[in-house]
């Protein structure tokens, strides 16, 4: 395919913004010297990693730098001007660049309920989209991007930068063609210290913030917060951030699914935990963190054939927890965030974004894979190509894995007032179909809990529904209930549509 050339490209995102009507605004002149013009949406830790990549790949000029925090969002443009010729134009409000036909491309790394109208309303206004993971809040607004891309033909990259990565690249090759024999059962792990976030209180925004755009999509009655640290600390409340299953999850339920072969949603899952152990850190019984999401949780995805877990532990890694993965990961203790393939001859395990591990049955290593990518940079081949068959995390790819953390929530959500006893949980999970040691993973998860001074008696586990999912039609057949957590009550104004009507 020729190499289509900025030009072009402005034509065709030019096309498709005329599909849609959008907020007006003046237009700016396009970027210097043919280079893709971007706005990067959400300057905050990630956004600054996004910035980096633009400045480093002599093909982009940052056009605007879209975030609600004035603040952050200046001292970013600031910052940029000390490397690139132009300083972007700063502006709180997305649309106002998706408006600007200088913009070709956006990036996105807001909080999570943004993602998918951000990415919605960029590609209806012709603008090709790199979207953090999870690419969405809601299982329905996945599928609204996968929809958009398709009807507007624009590119949309997922955040999950490990699809670039040849460590990964090359392991999942190595199982495709039998390296550890038959992979049926892939657990994905993030073991990951995560502390309290101090107590559900009521708290100010910070000056200079506009809290309605922050909220966009989710709820909205004052500017208040009910967490002490404003930005980042949203992804432990469920409104704006799925827990860890929706923040390291996303990496590494991709990576299972990529691992074994997976192009599609389960077709049932089942998840339980807890918020737990923040009493005893902070040695008082009556302390309410301000997080409502699982810091522990164990989620089992049922794909017929196939079967994925993952486990969230957010409490100190003690030794005890599991001679297994301490021999596979080397180590006895500490963080543990990545996966472990279990194929009929050996395992594999993704121990880092770039390094891959596979041992035989014995724990002998027999092959290791190395190296990382430049998934940005795979983004842009592909703006500039549009074959879109050598886009390495498409729109799909997204929706698909964060699919699994919101399938995981939902069971946990509905089932939290269901509290356990060991015995209870064990019960339940007799009767659940799943290529995983059901009872031994609990076991471990107990005992984890346990390590970290949790009173079991006292702050139990909760036990979520078996719930049985439609992979096709996105809805839980036998759940009306869980059906309605498939997507959200939007706000006036901040509606992420449904894929029909994107
Ligand atoms: N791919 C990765 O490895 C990776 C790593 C870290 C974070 N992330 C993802 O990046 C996203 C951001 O994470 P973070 O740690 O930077 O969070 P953060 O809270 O530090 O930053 C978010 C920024 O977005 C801004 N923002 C909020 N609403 C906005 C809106 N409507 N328009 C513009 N800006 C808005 C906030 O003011 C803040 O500056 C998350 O979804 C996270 O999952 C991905």
């Amino acid at each position: 395919m020729p190499k289509i050339t900025r030009r072009t490209f402005v034509g065709q995102s030019l096309a498709a913004a005329g599909a849609v009507t959008l907020v007006s605004g003046a237009a700016r002149s396009i970027a210097a010297n043919d280079k893709i013009g971007i706005a990067v949406v959400g300057a905050g830790g990630r956004g600054g990693s996004h910035i980096g990549a633009w400045l480093k790949d002599s093909r982009t000029e940052i056009m605007y730098v879209v975030d609600v925090d004035e603040a952050a969002g200046n001292k970013r443009c600031d910052a940029i001007a000390e490397e690139q010729a132009n300083r972007p134009t700063f502006v709180t409000d997305m649309r106002r660049a998706f408006d600007d036909k200088s913009v070709n491309a956006i990036s996105t790394a807001t909080p999570n309920h943004w993602h998918a109208l951000c990415g919605v309303w960029a590609m209806q206004a012709g603008k090709d989209a790199y979207i953090e993971k999870p690419i969405c809040h809601e299982i329905a607004e996945g599928s609204a991007l996968v929809a958009a891309a398709k009807k507007y033909k624009r590119v949309c990259q997922t955040g999950t930068q490990c699809r670039s990565n040849p460590a990964i690249q090359n392991a999942v090759k190595f199982m495709a063609e039998g390296g550890i024999g038959d992979v049926k059962f892939a657990r994905g792990l993030c073991y990951k210290r995560r502390k309290s976030i101090g107590s559900l209180g009521d708290y100010p925004v910070p000056a200079g913030v506009d809290f309605n755009l922050w909220s966009g999509p989710a709820p909205y009655s004052q500017p208040r917060l009910t967490r002490e640290r404003f930005h980042y600390d949203w992804h432990w409340q469920r409104l704006y951030g799925n827990g860890d299953s929706g923040n390291q999850g996303p990496h590494q339920t991709d990576i299972s699914r990529w691992g074994l072969g997976i192009d599609t949603h389960p077709v049932s899952v089942i998840s339980y935990g807890g918020r737990l152990g923040y009493q005893a850190e902070r040695k008082d019984p009556t302390y309410v963190d301000a997080g409502d999401t699982a810091n522990t949780q164990v989620s089992i995805y049922d794909y017929g054939d196939k079967c994925i877990v993952f486990e969230t532990r957010g409490l100190e890694i003690k030794p005890s927890a599991d001679e297994e993965l301490n021999r596979l990961f080397g180590s006895t203790k500490g963080n543990k965030v990545g996966v472990v393939f279990y194929g009929s001859d050996g395992y594999l395990v993704q121990k880092t974004y770039t390094n891959c591990v596979a041992f035989d049955k014995d724990f002998n290593e027999i092959k290791t894979f190395e190296g990382g990518g430049n998934h940005f940079g795979n983004f842009l081949d592909v703006c500039e190509s549009r074959n879109m068959d050598d886009l390495n995390a498409d729109s799909r790819v997204g929706h698909l894995s964060a699919g699994l953390s919101h399938l995981g929530n939902i069971s946990y959500y509905l089932g939290e007032n269901n509290k356990v006893s060991r015995e209870e949980a064990a019960n339940t999970l007799a009767g659940i179909k799943s290529l995983d040691n059901n009872k031994e993973s609990l076991d471990r998860t107990l005992q984890h809990l346990r390590d970290n001074d949790v009173d079991l008696a006292t702050y139990p586990i909760s036990m979520g529904p078996l719930l049985k999912f439609d992979p096709d039609k996105e809805v839980f057949p036998e759940s009306p209930e869980a059906t309605a957590m498939v997507t959200r009550e939007y706000r006036e104004g901040f509606v992420c549509p449904k894929a029909a009507d994107v």
